[in-house]
């Protein structure tokens, strides 16, 4: 039997999480796939439990899992954690991603029918939107060498050609199973990580006749994501410069509470890829607990997870499916119905998907 390791984590995380769990159950037993959901805690409220927000028992448990099914960290009450490393961040999200090599984080940013009036830029250019970012996940200036003292201090990037040739591969084939079109974005006219990242792309590109492709500096694209966002298809970029667009894909989207992502390493399971999926918004502790956060951005992480980990593409469609046909009868959460619209609580939303299922 196939494991998932659940890590709800805090403010909305549990209830976003215990909301799709039964959605992602259904789809997984309509493809007669078993699915063992086992708990663990993480974040701060492992770090409230035990003292570290990334315990011994949780690592455990994800070591012996085929897949991670993640709601999300942090919170005010633990930024002020005063060892950075134990704060929820940096103490479980990072190393979780470094233990497991997740290399490519997958993080598509799409504008559903009748939403486009969400989003802060004209309907008329988001209207379509399907984009997807590939962003490196485990280099850069995240993990490299950090140097912080009274009046200086450093965070140096660096990439090695395997590095980038892996993600680069993986947008790819990405890519080929999309719109056949791959964005590079860098920042080539400075840095020379970026200067290596185009050397590889230049080499990889040759193995894929079938993708057009392009490249562009992150400071332009930074405009172009905003002036014409269809234009692109699958975008492929580093760690820190992923870490900012995705957030500026999402807001252009205008429903941070739909983007779901994934994060995939070298480890096969027996169905797929080993990986860690979650939303890509925040723990948002100011509406924690109280029955409105947005549950879609989870239960599509959740199809994402049945596709990659556990090869079940058509459990997972059928999921999309659900939630696409949800907003299509006008079906919304508070985040997507503005302050005056009609609205459905997390568990009401979490329940009309799976009645759609
Ligand atoms: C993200 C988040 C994380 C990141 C933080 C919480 C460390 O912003 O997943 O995009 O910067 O990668
Ligand atoms: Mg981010």
């Amino acid at each position: 039997m196939a494991k998932v390791a659940v890590l709800p984590g805090d403010g909305i995380g549990p209830e976003i999480v215990e909301a799709s769990l039964p959605v992602i159950e259904a789809a997984a037993k309509a493809a007669r796939l078993k699915l063992d959901f086992e708990r663990a805690l993480v974040g701060g409220a492992a770090y409230d439990a035990t003292g570290h927000p990334l315990p011994p028992a949780t690592l455990k448990l994800c070591d012996a899992s085929d897949a991670i099914y993640f709601g999300s960290v942090g919170g005010p009450k633990y930024d002020t954690i005063p060892d950075p490393n134990l704060r929820p961040e940096r103490g479980a999200l990072l190393p979780l991603r470094k233990r497991y090599t997740l290399y490519a984080n997958v993080r598509p940013a799409v504008v559903y029918p009748g939403l486009e009036r969400r989003s802060p830029v004209k309907e008329e250019i988001v209207r379509g939107m399907n984009l997807l970012v590939v962003r490196e996940l485990v280099g850069g200036a995240y993990f490299g060498k950090k140097a912080l003292a009274a009046a200086s201090a450093y965070d140096v990037i660096s990439y090695d050609r395997v590095q980038i040739e892996r993600v680069l591969r993986f947008a790819f084939e990405v890519a080929m199973a999309r719109g056949r079109h791959l964005t590079l974005v860098h920042k080539a006219n400075v840095l020379l990580t970026s200067v290596l990242w185009k050397r590889v792309w230049d080499r990889v590109r040759a193995r894929y006749p079938k993708v057009r492709v392009d490249d562009c500096y992150v400071d332009a694209f930074t405009m172009y994501l905003i002036s014409r966002p269809r234009d692109y298809d699958v975008v492929v970029t580093e760690n820190m410069m992923g870490d900012i667009l995705t957030d500026e894909a999402a807001q252009v989207t205008g429903s941070i509470g739909l983007i779901p992502s994934a994060s995939l390493g070298p480890r096969r399971t027996r169905h797929g890829t080993f990986g860690l999926f979650e939303p890509s918004h925040g723990s948002a502790p100011d509406i924690a607990g109280k029955d409105l956060a947005n549950p879609l951005a989870t239960i599509l992480s959740g199809a994402l997870m049945l596709r990659y980990s556990f090869g079940a593409a058509k459990a997972a469609e059928r999921v999309e499916g659900a939630v696409r046909r949800v907003l299509a009868k006008g079906l919304r959460t508070r985040d997507l119905a503005g302050p005056k619209g009609r609205a459905l609580g997390t568990r009401a939303m979490a329940a009309a998907v799976l009645k759609e299922l």
